[in-house]
């Protein structure tokens, strides 16, 4: 097994660990809303933001049982966004991380109450003192994470995304509708290490622009699978993309180029990190993970 392959199993573990503590188990009238925030975010998943998470932490030596939390709210607003993603109204799907999706096995207004309940727990969790004893580092995380999941980030991007539908884009509107509804999240991912280890401007910027293209790549991989992968793989029905009319890399360059356009987005990705020296090794062999995965 690779070290990277190593490595994200381990964090996947210690991330499930804190998702189980975090989120209550509720009582009452209520559990059921508990019980679908739970069958959302504990089902599975790749946690990549997570690792991202806890990797860009790790740059600056940032105390793990910090980094910890943050890994697990994003995770929480990452889950709530696929819950809404999979609504009726919106994608309509029936399958998730290889199970029913939150509104098939709850119904459709459980599922938008537990995705709206995850999102404001992630909030609650980084504005807590145990995430960081500096309240302006604790801010910062708020307002990074509230910027890059909410209109000008994920949300406008699901919105442009369905706008979307059945028309031609160009290049350059793909990416803008790329980087909001993906990478937006994982922006946050890699910013926050930089915010909880107050790093310095360029160490910032470098992992923003890994960021960005590690985001772009990312989703041009999830374009390529749901073009040529399988369910069983993936976990979640293919070849919706083409069914919907939505507007991917895949439908405007094909796969070949888009795959090409993949390749280098990863090897941009992995040359930003080039001033973390070793310490980085692991984020650059992510971006080209994130290229080849199947899932
Ligand atoms: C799926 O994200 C939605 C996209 C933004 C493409 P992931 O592929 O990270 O999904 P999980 O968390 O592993 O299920
Ligand atoms: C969803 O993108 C991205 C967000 C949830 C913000 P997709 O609709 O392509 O994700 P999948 O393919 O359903 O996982
Ligand atoms: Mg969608
Ligand atoms: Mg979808
Ligand atoms: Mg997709």
């Amino acid at each position: 097994m690779s070290v990277l392959k190593e490595a994200v199993i381990a964090n996947t573990e210690k991330v499930e660990q804190a998702l189980l503590r975090l989120i209550p188990e509720g009582e009452g009238r209520e559990k059921r809303l508990f019980d679908a925030m739970r069958y959302s975010c504990l089902n599975g998943g790749k946690r990549l933001r997570p690792f991202l998470v806890m990797q860009s932490a790790h740059l600056f030596g940032v105390n793990t049982e910090c980094s910890l939390r943050v890994a697990a709210a994003i995770e929480m607003v990452h889950s709530y966004s696929l819950v809404h993603d999979d609504l009726p109204a919106m994608d309509d799907d029936d399958l998730r991380r290889g199970k029913p999706t939150c509104h098939k096995q709850f119904d459709d207004a459980t599922a938008i109450l537990a995705g709206d309940a995850l999102q404001t727990l992630a909030f609650e969790i980084l504005s807590e003192p145990a995430t960081h004893e500096d309240p302006s580092v604790r801010c910062a995380l708020v307002k990074s994470l509230a910027f890059n999941s909410g209109c000008e980030g994920m949300v406008g991007g699901q919105m442009v995304d369905i706008a979307a539908e059945g028309q031609t884009l160009e290049l350059g509107e793909i990416t803008h509708l790329q980087r909001l509804k993906t990478g937006a999240l994982i922006s946050f991912s890699c910013e926050a290490g930089a915010i909880l280890g107050k790093a310095d401007e360029p160490h910032r910027h470098a992992l923003h622009s890994y960021a960005h293209d590690l985001g772009l790549a990312f989703q041009i991989a999830d374009d390529l699978l749901d073009h040529e992968g399988t369910e069983e793989e993936m976990g979640k029905k293919v070849g919706k993309d083409a069914d919907a009319g939505k507007a991917t890399f895949v439908s405007i360059l094909g796969a070949e180029r888009a795959r090409e356009q993949a390749n280098i987005l990863a090897e941009q990705a992995k040359r930003h990190l080039d001033i973390f020296e070793d310490k980085a090794n692991l984020l650059q062999d992510l971006a080209q993970y994130v290229v080849d995965r199947r899932t």
